[in-house]
């Protein structure tokens, strides 16, 4: 398999130091006894935090992650087909538009990441697969057309399993989502929710 060279502008630990470590030292350093004790102790200048290096030196080496592709569909491609049935569920079009852009950059992303998956041309698979149902699931949003949302919805789902079923993963079954595991964000748009405005005239 390619190796895939993860870059996080969150994750940089010097070379050698695993990120455990690097969460230790940032601790330390980030501490104002840590502070004091590389300052002037003499001086009264006050006490700035000391950045972490990760974030104070543009030249640290990167860290390499290495996810899988089950890492990367858990952590970028899961969340958005979540949130977008949520959304055009309730339908709360703004949020669904947003969102749908949001996966086919996911797609985008895992394919730029892992470009080849089990000698196959994996960019190359998501367009065959996701293109269409996610272009359609567009369409409907732009339409604001709750039946054809549920519809396109339901076929991105199906392109979800049958690249699942035909990269031999096949356990891994996709559904549209019943309720919401993301307690703090709100899906309903505030113009669709029936008890958002009680007292407004319809216009
Ligand atoms: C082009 C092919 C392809 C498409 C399209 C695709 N997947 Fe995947 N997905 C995979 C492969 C391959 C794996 C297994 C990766 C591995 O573990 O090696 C996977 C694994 C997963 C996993 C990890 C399973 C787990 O429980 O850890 C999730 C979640 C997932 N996909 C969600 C989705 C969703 C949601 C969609 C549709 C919006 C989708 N995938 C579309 C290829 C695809």
């Amino acid at each position: 398999m390619r190796k895939v060279h993860w870059q996080s502008n969150l994750l940089k630990p010097p070379a050698g130091l695993p990120v455990l470590g690097l969460l230790a030292a940032t601790l330390c350093l980030a501490s104002p006894a840590a502070s004091v004790a590389q300052g002037d102790a003499g001086n009264a200048a006050p006490v700035t935090p000391v950045q972490a290096p990760a974030a104070s030196t543009p030249a640290a080496p990167q860290s390499e992650l290495h996810p899988s592709m089950g890492d990367l569909m858990t952590l970028l491609v899961q969340p958005r087909h979540i949130k977008l049935g949520l959304a055009g569920s309730a339908g709360n079009w703004n949020y669904a538009a947003y969102e749908v852009g949001e996966l086919r950059g996911a797609f985008r992303r895992v394919g730029q990441t892992m470009p080849i998956y089990n000698k196959q041309d994996f960019p190359a698979l998501i367009a065959a697969m996701a293109t269409e149902p996610l272009e359609a699931v567009r369409t409907a949003i732009e339409r604001h057309d709750r039946a054809g949302f549920q519809s396109a919805y339901a076929s991105l789902t199906a392109a979800c399993n049958t690249c699942h079923a035909s990269l031999h993963h096949a356990a891994v079954v996709i559904k549209a989502p019943g309720s919401s595991p993301y307690a703090d964000q709100e899906f309903r748009s505030a113009t669709t929710s029936p008890t958002a405005h009680p007292a407004l005239p319809p216009h």
